[in-house]
């Protein structure tokens, strides 16, 4: 089992729990302001001729500095993940090998079974450990992500050197690949991941997590219920007693009007996605 830093006890009890140390929150903040910088000027390059493009490139003073900006965001991003690897390795030199964010057959299981709890065909839920199926996902898509939106961005930013070891149109498949990875990127980051960080109305308006690196009790036991599990043994070992966490969730996690504003959002984004991307799959 990981450390436990705990904090904030009820007598023994934890209240609540590390789940991001200082690295990792280090590591998300840059990715963050990285990722939203180039998606930010991205898009006003890519849809150049819109209002989004004309308010954007108005509000850096011009295309150059526009571009500049997406550039320097690209060498922050390279940087946020090459400290990820770098804190992988040396993770894995003095702390040994963790398989946490492995896939593995129970994650297929856990997401096999979450489908069918959404469809109402059953009322369990699948009980995640310290990574659900979901949050794996995300994780490996930006593993996967980033070496092929930097790869294509490095490719067009130095085309010179890059027309001397590829043919014109791999440099131009380049182009269509960076483009679509970044509206993968928008949508991913849109849709999936702040709807599980801040809509979710169990941490709406926002998990903690990413600010001080802390999960209550409560919320592990209801999102993470093996690994909270485990704790409650690993306490028990040491003579420390965790019942029923006393602490409650969010305070939106039971808000109807909360979920109904959000059913209604999500509802007509994905209506508006198919009535723009549907006709395009035809023409
Ligand atoms: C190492 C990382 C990156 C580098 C080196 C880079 C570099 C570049 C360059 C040089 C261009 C101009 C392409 C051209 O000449 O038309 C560009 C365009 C663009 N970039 Fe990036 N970029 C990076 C990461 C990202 C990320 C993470 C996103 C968004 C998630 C993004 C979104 C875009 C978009 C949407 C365009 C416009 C593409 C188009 O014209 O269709 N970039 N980038």
């Amino acid at each position: 089992m990981t450390d436990m830093k705990t904090e904030g006890k009820t007598g023994s009890v934890p209240v609540f729990v590390e789940r991001f140390n200082k690295h990792q929150k280090y590591q998300h903040l840059l990715m963050m302001i990285s990722v939203g910088m180039l998606m930010f000027t991205g898009f006003a390059i890519k849809y150049g001729h819109s209002a989004y493009a004309v308010f954007v490139v108005g509000l850096f003073g011009g295309f150059r500095n526009l571009f500049n900006v997406h550039l320097t965001m690209a060498v922050l991003m390279i940087i946020a993940g090459a400290y990820h690897v770098l804190y992988l390795l040396f993770g894995w030199k003095y702390r040994g090998l963790s398989l946490a964010m492995v896939p593995n057959l129970k994650d297929l299981k856990d997401a096999l079974q979450h489908a069918r709890y959404l469809l109402g065909l059953s009322r369990e839920r699948p009980r995640y450990d310290r990574y659900s199926y979901l949050e794996k996902f995300e994780y490996f898509a930006v593993f996967w992500g980033i070496p092929v939106i930097g790869i294509s961005g490095a490719t067009l930013w130095f085309p010179d050197i890059a027309a001397r070891y590829m043919p014109l149109w791999v440099i131009d498949m380049m182009r269509i690949i960076h483009s679509n990875e970044a509206l993968v990127c928008l949508f991913a980051i849109a849709l999936g991941h702040v709807f599980w960080v801040h809509l979710n109305p169990g941490v709406f308006p926002t998990s903690p997590v990413w600010i001080n690196g802390k999960i209550s009790l409560a919320h592990m036991a209801e999102e993470h219920p093996e690994e909270y599990e485990r704790l409650v043994k690993e306490y028990a070992a040491k003579g420390i007693k965790i019942g029923e966490p006393q602490h409650g969730l969010g305070r939106f996690t039971h808000s109807r009007p909360l979920m109904i504003t959000e059913l209604i959002a999500y509802l007509l984004i994905f209506g508006w996605l198919f009535w723009v991307f549907i006709p395009k799959l035809f023409a």
